[in-house]
């Protein structure tokens, strides 16, 4: 078969993303504040495999330089880190922390001299837990409080950072923390799930007005959205109709209100129907309209595949959004047997195109992509974990990435999940996903092959296969 040139286009981005709260460490140090994962592990530690806290992560607060050297050394040309907000307030609310913003500031300047572009992230499911105390989400004054501390961000950091994101996958906390019982607080609930969603809906369209107002940078701001195709088991007209639900609520509950500035239609008539409306005040959907993003994240991990219900079901039964849809496992579908999800790479393409179709063309990238795997020691040789796999992950992802904007898709860099082998929320350290392992013991880092591989595509801008 004769090879194919996958050329990127000139400025493309090239490098990984991380989170606060899964890379830091010093949970408890340096003046910071509790969130929500510091307090969860505390009262619960069975509920973290192997009771793993947030306390043990990657230790990136006293490794900050060595690790930016190291994505220097390996090819990126930007990088995604979160800033811990209670970190920088402790409260969330009130004193700054001044340790934090010695930390922050010293983390951006020294990707600057490095030449990594720092893409930053105000808010990765790591809700301050004074916030918490008072209702998260659901509570109206937080987004006022989340307000504050974006614009104290953007303050600090904005004469550097040029690239800025509200929140990250938005839906999950909504999903783990108020539907499906695998984020604190552990609510099931659908219908204060919905207005949690709403109200992040308005504390990301606040911060973004705030962000245009400040005028302190000449950069961007967007958000990060796991975006999940949702692919109907067939042409039918009950699959079709599963598949849209899926996809009103899972993606575009998020994707329409930031892009285009309003819900969608169906989705407001079908939480109508079902006396499931949020509350909203005077304002809101203005101030949704008027501030809809510059750039979108896209993190794609693997596709949602639906069928119709089976059953009709029961009236009485709290209102969930999978009432109106099952899970269809699909026969023949190819999975990444280490972390038990479907691997399709033509998702990424799908993504893009309904981007350039339905969405204005918006400039996006891919935010967040990779493959975790369980156990992934097994395929250390020679003192480096041989991972063919991802590199294989990785490049057919980006042949679809690439067709994309072949057709015209704004799709401006690729990230990998993630930069160095992390902890994962209530996984802790399960599932590896890192182009550098890390001995949980020492924190010792190691390239893994993929480090090299992606070394090489960076640095010619594409590849050949
Ligand atoms: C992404 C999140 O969706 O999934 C990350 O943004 C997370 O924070 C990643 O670490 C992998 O999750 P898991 O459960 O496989 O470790």
């Amino acid at each position: 078969m004769t090879e194919q040139n996958y050329q990127f286009p000139d400025g493309f981005w090239w490098g990984s993303a991380t989170s606060a709260t899964q890379i830091e460490g010093a949970a408890n140090q340096y003046g910071k504040g509790q969130n929500i994962w510091d307090h969860w592990y505390n009262v619960q530690p069975e509920r973290f495999y192997n009771q793993v806290g947030p306390e043990h992560t990657s230790d990136f607060y006293h490794r900050y330089k060595e690790d930016i050297a190291l994505m220097k050394e390996f090819g990126h040309n930007s990088f995604r880190l979160s800033i811990s907000w209670s970190r920088l307030i402790p409260d969330g609310i009130g004193n700054v922390n001044e340790e934090a913003v010695s930390f922050y500031n010293n983390v951006i300047d020294e990707l600057i001299a490095n030449d990594i572009e720092p893409f930053v992230n105000l808010f990765h499911f790591d809700m301050p837990l004074p916030m918490q105390e008072i209702g998260g989400w659901e509570n109206r004054e937080v987004i006022k409080m989340y307000q504050q501390y974006a614009k104290k961000a953007f303050e600090l950091f904005g004469d550097r950072v040029k690239r800025w994101f509200t929140f990250n996958e938005p839906i999950v906390p909504v999903e783990g923390g108020y539907l499906y019982n695998f984020h604190y607080p552990n609510v099931v609930d659908a219908k204060r799930a919905i207005q949690v969603a709403y109200h992040t809906i308005i504390a990301h369209a606040t911060a973004v007005q705030t962000f245009r107002e400040l005028n302190v940078t000449n950069g961007k701001i967007g958000i990060i959205l796991n975006l999940t195709p949702s692919y109907p088991r067939s042409e039918h007209k009950a699959d079709q109709k599963a598949a849209h639900i899926a996809d009103l609520f899972f993606n575009r509950s998020f994707l329409d209100p930031a892009v285009l500035g309003e819900y969608p239609e169906d989705l407001i008539n079908l939480l109508k129907e079902h006396d499931h409306l949020p509350q909203s005040e005077d304002g809101d959907a203005l101030l949704i309209k008027e501030n809809t993003i510059d750039i979108l994240g896209v993190n794609y991990y693997q596709p949602r595949r639906v069928k119709a219900k089976e059953y009709l079901p029961n009236p009485y039964s709290p209102f969930m959004p999978d009432w109106f849809f099952d899970s269809y496992e699909m026969p023949g579908r190819r999975m990444n047997e280490y972390r038990g999800w479907e691997i399709y790479e033509k998702g990424i393409y799908d993504i893009m195109i309904n981007l350039k179709e339905n969405y204005h063309n918006i400039e996006s990238f891919i935010s967040e992509n990779g493959m975790g795997v369980q156990g992934e020691e097994r395929f250390l040789e020679n003192g480096q974990i041989q991972d063919d796999y991802r590199i294989t992950f990785i490049q057919d992802h980006l042949k679809w990435l690439h067709q994309a904007i072949t057709e015209g898709c704004n799709a401006k860099g690729y990230h990998l999940w993630t930069t160095m082998d992390n902890w994962s929320w209530s996984n802790a350290y399960k599932n590896r996903y890192g182009f550098f392992s890390v001995n949980i013991d020492t924190m010792e880092r190691t390239p893994k092959k993929s480090a090299y591989w992606f070394k090489q595509i960076s640095e010619q801008n594409g590849f050949q296969a």
